[in-house]
């Protein structure tokens, strides 16, 4: 990352602050069927992704691909309604600069969700998952390059990149609702193939609890610019190998809408609960 970088988000930064009053404390973003939410904010602005300089483009049919700023359960948030993929062939940099652009519009925390496979037996289809940790396996890291010291350190500590106390309050919070939840550590490759029988046996052998191709690259530079970080997982299938079917983008889309309204209600409780 270069000096530029600064530059770059600073542009951005002033671009979106020009359009929406909004100085939010939340980050959103949202994966596979999700966006909807971003729908539900109240006095919301939304921009396109495409009029806000420097800022990535989804490649992806059906991502809507806009920033969303304004009010949910009270809360003052900002949401990416479409994220980036590293498959969609960018830079692991230049995917993950909104979320720069989210930290330096004020946002400390961020709340990330995402359709993942199910690699641990115990889970089923349509759960969801509080993610504790993760294991990066995309091949490559989103701060490779110069650091700007300016947004974090050059080697950040990564011991606790999913908060503890957000993790905590989600659980009460699915409690209360009524919402099971499970935990476990989210395994993230490059995609974009789904993942080989051998590789899933490879992740439960490792303790990875579910896969997927999203999500490590934005934790990692949220994390180094000290973010508290919620990552909540739905299981939209079963991993490769597991079941005697193999694997399509209709399940994951199918289970990410049967699970939607519930996977909103447990969102909602939470931006509702998280501290000001
Ligand atoms: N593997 C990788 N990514 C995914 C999966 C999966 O099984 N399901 C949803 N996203």
């Amino acid at each position: 990352m270069s000096s530029k970088t600064m530059q770059k988000i600073k542009e951005s930064v002033n671009y979106i602050k020009a359009k929406a009053g909004i100085t939010p404390e939340i980050a959103l973003i949202l994966g596979s069927g999700l966006g909807v939410l971003a729908d539900e904010i109240e006095n919301k602005t939304a921009i396109p992704y495409e009029e806000i300089p420097n800022f990535p483009v989804s490649t992806v049919e059906g991502h809507a691909g806009q920033l969303v700023l304004g009010e949910l359960e009270g809360k003052q948030v900002v949401a990416m309604q479409g994220r980036f993929h590293y498959y969609e062939g960018y830079d692991m940099s230049f995917i993950t600069f909104p979320v720069r652009v989210m930290k330096m519009l004020g946002a400390d925390k961020l709340l990330v969700t995402n359709s993942a496979g199910g690699a641990n037996r115990h889970f089923n289809v349509g759960d969801f998952m509080l993610i504790s940790d993760h294991i990066n396996f995309t091949g490559t890291n989103p701060l490779i390059g110069a650091n700007e010291d300016e947004l974090g350190p050059r080697f950040p500590d990564m011991s606790e990149a999913y908060n503890k106390e957000l993790i905590e309050l989600a659980e009460q919070v699915a409690e209360k609702k009524g919402i099971t939840v499970k935990k476990g550590v989210y395994v993230g490759f490059s995609g974009p193939t789904y993942e080989t029988p051998a590789e899933i046996r490879m992740v439960q052998g490792l303790g990875g609890d579910a896969v997927g191709m999203s999500t490590v690259p934005e934790v990692i530079v949220a994390n180094h610019m000290g973010m508290g970080i919620l990552g909540i997982s739905c299981i939209t299938n079963m991993a490769a190998g597991i079941l005697p079917q193999p694997l399509g983008h209709e399940e994951v889309i199918e289970t990410a809408n049967r699970v939607k309204p519930k996977f909103i209600e447990l969102l909602r409780g939470i931006i509702s609960s998280v501290d000001s």
